[in-house]
């Protein structure tokens, strides 16, 4: 029988040549694609943490003294970043794209944070050394990293006290599929889930826990144009106007309206909070 370390490995590298043989390019997922997408991340509903549940559990999990130290692996522009570091006496975050960082710096010189350490690069790569964190966050991260157990080592190794992992856990594919085929003409090559995750972690020793929260921000968008554009990328579509065209065609009629956004027609987006602590 596969390892579900296997099966992870097959699910991720399935999924980027699916999309590197839409668009050249496409499956490297290195810093310049990251940058190119940071506005997304920056702005609008999911720029900032504040109201989520991940948020309140890294606070309490850093406590009240001040002294502990926290580390973001693959940041983005900082939402849990800058969330955690007024409670904490430095907060790290690790991301490759420099963009990301440009966001999270200026970020935090706007709420007068002054001690985030920010370090360029992918996690595999960076030199972070053992135990320099008491908590460690990898945030909507692990799906892409086909060679997750070592990843996961590493983020383990860094940790004094605990380690987070926010993982989606709801069928966003299922969600996409009927756009995905109508361009496609296929369903798209499965992604890896929380579900994967744990699987992985169970083979490495690892028994964690598991709360699944329901989020409610994550997916507006402030006009139909931005909804499209966004759409696009996500399902991995060249920027054509007939392409934008017929997006529009489908979206506009698909997207829920309330308080001036357009929202999916979803109740929630559940996401997997997973922790453990470490010896
Ligand atoms: C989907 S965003 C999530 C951002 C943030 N953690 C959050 O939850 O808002 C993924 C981020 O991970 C970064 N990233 C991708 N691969 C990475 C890797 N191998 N090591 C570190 N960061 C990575 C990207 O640059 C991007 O900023």
């Amino acid at each position: 029988m596969d390892s579900a370390a296997g099966r992870w490995r097959g699910l991720v590298e399935g999924r980027l040549e699916e999309m590197e043989r839409l668009q050249e390019g496409r499956g490297a997922l290195g810093g310049q694609f990251w940058d190119k997408r940071a506005r997304r991340f920056g702005t609008g509903p999911v720029a900032s943490a504040e109201g989520d549940p991940m948020l309140a559990r890294l606070r309490k999990a850093v406590g009240r003294g001040g002294t502990a130290t926290f580390l973001d692996v693959g940041s983005g522009p900082g939402r849990f970043t800058v969330g955690v570091a007024p409670r904490v006496r430095e907060a790290i975050a690790v991301d490759p794209s420099t963009k990301m960082l440009a966001l999270l710096r200026t970020r935090a010189r706007g709420a007068g944070i002054a001690n985030i350490r920010t370090v360029k690069g992918l996690w595999q790569d960076v030199d972070v050394a053992p135990g320099s964190a008491d908590v460690v966050l990898c945030s909507h991260v692990i799906t892409l990293i086909a060679d997750v157990v070592p990843f996961i080592d590493k983020l383990q190794e860094t940790a004094r006290r605990q380690v987070f992992l926010y993982v989606g856990a709801y069928a966003v594919d299922a969600i996409f599929d009927p756009f995905w085929r109508h361009f496609h003409g296929a369903p798209r090559r499965p992604g890896a889930s929380w579900v994967d995750a744990l699987g992985v972690l169970r083979e490495m020793g690892i028994e964690p826990d598991v709360r699944v929260v329901e989020l409610r921000a994550g997916n507006r968008h402030d006009s139909l144009a931005d909804a499209v554009e966004s759409y696009r990328d996500q399902l991995v579509l060249p920027k054509r106007p007939e392409v934008r065209r017929e997006l529009t065609r489908l979206l506009d009629p698909w997207f829920q309206r309330r308080n001036g956004g357009l929202y999916a027609p979803l109740r929630t987006q559940p996401s997997a909070i997973i922790s453990w602590r470490v010896a």
